[in-house]
């Protein structure tokens, strides 16, 4: 079995933890519109919130009942896809540019469901770490960083721009510190263990579940 359908397996299984009367945060790539498909295939009476205007244009075309993320404090679960996932539970998150919106719903779930094909799964982190940084004072914020790419690709929805940390990443919490310290970085997209309660791993023609545990 190849990469799709273990990402597809792995949206089908998150897609059961959907119930009636969920408040539930959605997460942005390819493996989160397999997970997409699976939910409305079940039509529960959800109600979703989406990390990007992606999923929220793809959700709402499948019939989800989408509502704007600004007056709930708190929702039932997330599911979100992953660029890497070590194996403490540490991520890296945001090679489709949503990190920061993703990171703010995912941190809002009480349960933060990671779904993923198996060739996300990797011995040690590595570059690049997806960020997003304030327009203001760029090329000083760049400057900062150092070992620093500005992608090629549209503004975040929010204004930001995104780019991507080439440096050392071997220690992902001392990063973290740094990278959230900086000013002008408004998101990285280094997720710690505490954020993720869960991993939904596809793994040939299974699922692989795994508990990092992280409560809210
Ligand atoms: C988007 C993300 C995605 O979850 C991550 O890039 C994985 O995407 P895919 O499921 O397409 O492999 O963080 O910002």
């Amino acid at each position: 079995m190849g990469v799709e359908a273990e990402k597809r397996l792995a949206g089908e299984a998150a897609s059961e933890l959907v119930h009636d009367e969920m408040l539930v945060g959605l997460g942005t790539g390819t493996t989160v519109a397999y997970l997409l498909e699976a939910i409305a295939r079940r039509a529960p009476k959800a109600i979703f919130f989406a990390s990007s205007p992606r999923t929220q244009v793809a959700a709402r075309a499948l019939g989800l009942r989408v509502h704007g993320f600004g007056d709930v404090g708190r929702l039932d679960l997330a599911i979100d896809g992953a660029d890497q996932i070590a194996p403490d539970g540490w991520l890296i998150k945001g090679g489709g540019g949503a990190l920061t919106r993703e990171k703010i719903v995912a941190a809002a779930a009480q349960r933060f469901v990671v779904i993923a094909d198996s060739t996300k799964v990797v011995d040690v982190l590595h570059a690049p770490v997806p960020l997003e940084l304030a327009r203001f004072g760029l090329a000083a914020t760049l400057e900062r960083l150092g070992s620093c790419e500005v992608r090629d690709s549209p503004r975040s929805p929010d204004g930001g721009v995104i780019a991507d940390y080439y440096g050392p990443v071997a220690e992902p919490s001392e990063l973290a510190r740094r990278l959230s310290r900086t000013p002008g970085v408004v998101a990285h997209g280094l997720f710690e263990p505490e954020l993720v309660s869960e991993l939904f791993v596809g793994d040939v023609a299974t699922v692989r579940r795994t508990i990092i545990g992280g409560t809210k």
